[in-house]
């Protein structure tokens, strides 16, 4: 008796199973995140994060333009300030160091889309995402106040030249005041892309080291989403698809393939994942002791989120990639 099904006829020939491939990923899907720090001629590269630099606005543009011609469409900037207070001023202000990074980067380069993450906690003293009760030490974040706060934030990032706002706060109905905000101000034309499922997750450690963003106190698990769930990431997206979101982000990306696929059949919108820092790590790690092969990993993963649904990806190997796949 022979098989009267062989999948592996398809498979004998490179070219054939180039033809047949599901799911293929470009240079178009790749977000690079950048953080942004004080002075000029600073590159300081993250410990837990080799090949990933703090950077100061001149060599933010530098790398721009490294970025642009690698063909990666866009960048998320984050940012250090010299001063944190409990009122994140630094988040908001027009000479705040994403506003002055964006506006910076889009003179150099006005091709790039540049997407700024929304949020506090790198500007407020005890890093949490949003606004605290004076003395409080258990990190309730006070949700109303903190939309006032990150509408203010989106405003002069837009005003600044940013292309779009990613709120990453994970605060109750944050899309829909920083689209008011947006639409009084004269951005209707500028997209949101929510951090709509966020986990509580261990895997931004590496990212409070590049952010300097640790909470002083507290956890962030009265904001973030508990990982034990699923159900309830359908309920953030199906609300911020109600507020107004233009595309939804869920992070992180390799222990929430499942959230991803999920996300992608429960709504029409691009679907975003972030491959974190502490996945990053861990992969730069296992490559340098030379212990798996850093480029057929790192494509294998990608492949993963687009076959698990991700339109885009946020990764800290955009650069390598683009090279990759050139
Ligand atoms: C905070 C924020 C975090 C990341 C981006 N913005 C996580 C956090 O500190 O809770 C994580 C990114 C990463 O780990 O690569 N709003
Ligand atoms: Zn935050």
């Amino acid at each position: 008796m022979f098989p009267t099904q062989r999948p592996r006829r398809l498979r004998h020939h490179p070219q054939l199973r180039r033809m047949v491939r599901e799911n293929v990923l470009t240079t178009n899907d790749l977000i690079y995140p950048l953080f942004a720090v004080p002075g000029t001629g600073v590159a300081v590269e993250v410990k837990s994060m080799p090949g990933v630099y703090q950077l100061s606005i001149d060599k933010i543009v530098e790398e721009a333009k490294e970025v642009y011609d690698l063909g990666i469409p866009a960048i998320i900037l984050f940012g250090i300030p010299d001063d944190k207070d409990t009122e994140a001023t630094g988040a908001w202000h027009d000479c705040g160091i994403v506003q002055k990074a964006a506006a910076a980067v889009k003179k150099a380069v006005p091709e790039l889309i540049v997407i700024a993450d929304t949020c506090l906690c790198e500007y407020t003293s005890h890093g949490h995402c949003g606004y605290l009760e004076v003395g409080d030490l258990t990190g309730r974040v006070l949700n109303d106040p903190t939309l006032t706060l990150l509408g203010k934030t989106a405003v002069s990032q837009a005003q600044a030249g940013v292309d779009i706002i990613a709120p990453s706060g994970m605060m109750d109905g944050f899309v829909q005041s920083i689209r008011q905000a947006l639409d009084t101000a004269g951005f209707q034309d500028i997209p949101i892309l929510s951090y709509a499922a966020k986990y509580a997750s261990a895997y931004y450690g590496p990212f409070r080291d590049a952010a300097d963003s640790t909470p002083q106190f507290g956890d962030r698990r009265t904001y973030q989403m508990d990982p034990g769930n699923s159900r309830e990431a359908i309920k953030e997206i199906d609300l911020d698809v109600a507020e107004g979101a233009d595309m939804l982000m869920v992070k992180p990306a390799l222990a929430y393939m499942d959230i991803i696929h999920q996300v992608k059949q429960a709504s029409n919108l691009p679907v975003a994942a972030y491959n974190v820092s502490g996945e990053y790590a861990m992969v730069k790690a296992a490559a340098l002791n030379g212990w798996i092969d850093e480029e057929r990993v790192v494509m294998e993963t990608m492949l993963g989120f687009k076959r698990a649904g991700a339109d885009l990806i946020l990764t800290y190997h955009a650069k390598d990639v683009a090279r990759w796949l050139d």
